[in-house]
């Protein structure tokens, strides 16, 4: 059984607002903010990685958590943005931390990576294999991002939130659903860097390592799998949305946001929202988002809360977590 015992969040300090982007490709803040919610995002320096911004979250779990780097067993560290495709960037995270003893790995999925990430972390000690776990959804998606594409580079910024776990007598994860469907991964990719498309002068040409999205088809989807993960895992833990104190869905857009609140019957008020402040950070929203929730004193002893996610895989999930 496990528990988390504390939280951190990270954000570079530059900021994007939705004017300058009026400067940088044809649109406008008012076509951004109509139609997604978000007002300005965090962009990194150049040079720094994924393991940077999630070593900045990761001091102030471990702060929060009152356990040293060298306590943790094992590193998880959620990103579609690593410092290399290998190492992992949980490796780097480890050098960066001291963290001497722990096992290190990374989990891909997307926008759903910090929700995939947290089961795991979950599981491995509900299983009896570790004690302390640290989970990060870290991103650097101004990388992967096209400039000069108006209908992607509006929505993405770059952070990373941290969470520490640890064994306890009481489960605080009381139930998660995770999904999925490959048959959809066009929708949503970055097609070159890969075994597929190396990287070449031709992937570089055709823009190949940005990505790509079929935002409207996404839309559908996004709210009917969220709709369904929550659902799923609510049932999962013999609860039903009466129960939940606050609802955190992935902040791709406030659009998709209320649709998911709406057909859930949960009324806005329930429901945390910081898309405004930082666009879509894929991995790192959620967990900023459950971060920020905790410090604004949205989640208290007993809150049940409820992690909502989907991205590119595609991939869904939903972890119910009755707070300790
Ligand atoms: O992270 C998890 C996965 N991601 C998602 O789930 C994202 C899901 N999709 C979305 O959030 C929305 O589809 C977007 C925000 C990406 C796009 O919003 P939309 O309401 O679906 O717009 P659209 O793509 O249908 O475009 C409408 C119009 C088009 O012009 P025409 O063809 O109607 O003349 C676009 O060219 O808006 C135009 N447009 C823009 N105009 C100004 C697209 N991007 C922009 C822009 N500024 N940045």
């Amino acid at each position: 059984m496990a528990k988390i015992i504390g939280l951190g969040k990270y954000v570079p300090e530059k900021v994007l607002t939705n004017f300058d982007l009026e400067k940088i490709v044809d649109t406008s803040d008012e076509w951004i903010t109509t139609r997604t919610g978000i007002k300005e995002r965090h962009i990194a320096h150049k040079g720094v990685g994924a393991s940077h911004l999630a070593y900045e979250a990761s001091k102030i779990a471990f702060k929060r958590a009152g356990l040293h780097a060298g306590d943790i067993d094992l590193i998880i560290v959620a990103t579609i943005t690593p410092d290399t495709s290998f190492p992992s960037t949980a490796c780097y995270l480890q050098s960066l931390l001291k963290a001497n003893k722990a096992a290190c790995f990374d989990v891909s999925a997307a926008c759903a990576g910090f929700v995939y990430a947290l089961t795991t972390g979950w599981q491995f000690i509900k299983s009896g294999l570790y004690k302390n776990v640290l989970v990060v959804g870290s991103e650097v998606l101004s990388t992967i991002t096209d400039w000069s594409d108006r209908s992607t580079c509006v929505l993405f910024g770059d952070g990373a939130g941290a969470a520490v776990l640890t064994k306890s007598n009481k489960d605080n994860f009381l139930s998660a659903y995770l999904g999925g469907d490959g048959n959809e991964a066009e929708l949503l990719i970055v097609p070159g860097g890969g075994s597929r498309h190396p990287a070449s002068e031709e992937t570089v040409k055709n823009k190949l390592h940005f990505i790509k999205m079929r935002g409207n088809e996404l839309f559908r989807i996004a709210v009917r799998v969220m709709v369904k993960a929550a659902k799923s895992a609510l049932a999962k833990a013999e609860l039903g949305i009466e129960d939940v104190d606050l609802l955190i869905p992935h902040q791709a857009n406030d659009r998709i946001i209320s649709a998911v609140a709406e057909r859930l019957n949960l009324p806005r008020e329930k429901v945390y929202v910081n898309i405004t402040r930082y666009g879509n950070m894929s991995s790192a929203s959620s967990a900023v988002a459950l971060c920020e929730a905790y410090e604004e004193g949205k989640i208290k002893k007993d809150s049940v809360v409820v992690l909502d996610a989907f991205g590119g895989g595609l991939v869904w999930g939903s972890i119910v977590i009755k707070w300790g």
